[in-house]
């Protein structure tokens, strides 16, 4: 008897930027979550906040129990800044603003659910091979362990670590919080794995441990609210919040070692390349100095995007290193002339179909960053001028 076609074709795992954001969103809306838009860089109602730094940071009162969510299970791609990492910019996996996809829980499902659709989606989802993937839990939470083993993760490819590495949260001064559970992808070879009784997977080789290891998606159990004064109180309900790192995931599902080398990135390091007569992949202080210009461009126009302008106090301050940082950067490129403003346009046609205020804000985007600019130009050109 012959068999009639497949209804839909499978696609397969996610190739692109599109298609991975669109394959973790459609994943958890097939799970009953509702999907809602990013919210603005520009934190609302979050004095305690200078930037959204997480996908959660939108729902704090849903959390919190303040306020009734639309549902109880959401999910979301969410703009989030770090200004934290605004001199880690330029390396293998640090971005100052990044992608981040989410699915969360206002006191829905809890740990065994989130545990185990992290890892089918990576898995049956995404494609990536289960021996490559570790997990960390939090020190004491022989629970979501024992959820790991129980899903048949080996005991050795779990980890415990504690509160710098395993607890996450608040966003911004207080908020919730709890301990986590992460997922890391080794990126190294299967023959160097050391044996699970080996000494250097304690302290040496491992998640957290290890460059060969990439962390990728962060399952926080959000269970406490922890006030200004850094005292925990336990929720009223149990919640899930996560984030998996868009950028950082696709690097690993196109198989390349860092996430300029993404599609999220390559039409804005061309871009670069082009504006600066420089090439990607020769000389490794010229690629780093194109890997700067092209995520201050993004991250700037971003910023900008929503409302940002530079200053010399909170995010207006922010915008205005990173400004600043881009254009020294681009400065030992060769480019001395407005450059920042001139890559926005491209970041708005790579990704305004996701974030449409690149496309609307575009005009304002880019003479804010000219302005900008033109006065740091002349800032260096005058301090030149007194030291010559
Ligand atoms: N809120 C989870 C994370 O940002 O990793």
């Amino acid at each position: 008897m012959s068999s009639s076609p497949p209804e839909t074709t499978p696609t397969g795992p996610p190739k692109t930027a599109d298609e991975l954001r669109e394959a973790f969103l459609a994943y958890f809306e097939d799970h009953d979550h509702l999907r809602m838009p990013s919210a603005s860089l520009i934190p609302a109602a979050d004095p305690t906040l200078l930037l959204m730094n997480s996908g959660m940071a939108q729902f704090k009162p849903y959390f919190s129990g303040e306020k009734k969510p639309p549902h109880p299970r959401v999910t979301t791609s969410q703009k989030c800044f770090r200004a934290v990492d605004i001199e880690e910019g330029g390396d293998d996996t640090h971005l100052t603003m990044f992608e981040m996809l989410g699915n969360f829980s206002f006191g829905n499902y809890f740990k065994k659910e989130a545990c185990a659709w992290a890892l089918e989606l990576l898995t049956d989802g995404f494609g990536f091979d289960p021996e490559r993937l570790y997990y960390t839990v939090y020190t004491t939470d022989d629970e979501a362990a024992q959820i790991w083993l129980d899903l048949g993760i080996p005991p050795e490819r779990i980890y415990r670590f504690g509160d710098e590495d395993n607890w996450w949260g608040p966003a911004g001064n207080e908020g919730v919080c709890g301990p986590s559970s992460e997922i890391s992808y080794y990126r190294g070879s299967l023959d160097d794995v050391p044996a699970a009784d080996d000494p250097v997977r304690n302290g040496e080789w491992g998640p957290n441990y290890h460059e060969d290891f990439v962390e990728l998606y962060n399952l926080v159990f959000t269970q406490f609210y922890r006030d200004l004064d850094g005292n925990d109180t336990v929720l009223p309900a149990k919640n899930i919040d996560t984030g998996l790192g868009l950028e950082r995931t696709l690097a690993v599902l196109q198989d390349v070692s860092n996430v300029y080398e993404t599609d999220a990135f390559r039409p804005i390091i061309a871009r670069v390349e082009q504006l600066s007569g420089k090439e990607w992949g020769g000389d490794e202080d010229a690629d780093r100095a194109i890997r700067i210009v092209a995520e201050h461009a993004r991250s700037a126009s971003f910023l900008i995007g929503d409302g940002v302008i530079p200053g010399n106090t909170g995010r207006g301050y922010v915008l205005r290193r990173l400004i600043r940082r881009g254009m020294l950067f681009g400065r030992e490129l060769g480019m001395d002339t407005p450059m920042l403003s001139a890559v926005a346009r491209t970041v708005a046609d790579h990704i305004g179909h996701v974030y449409p205020e690149l496309k609307g804000n575009h005009d304002f985007i880019k003479d804010v960053l000219k302005q900008e600019e033109m006065n740091f130009s002349r800032t260096l050109e005058f301090g030149a001028s007194v030291l010559a």
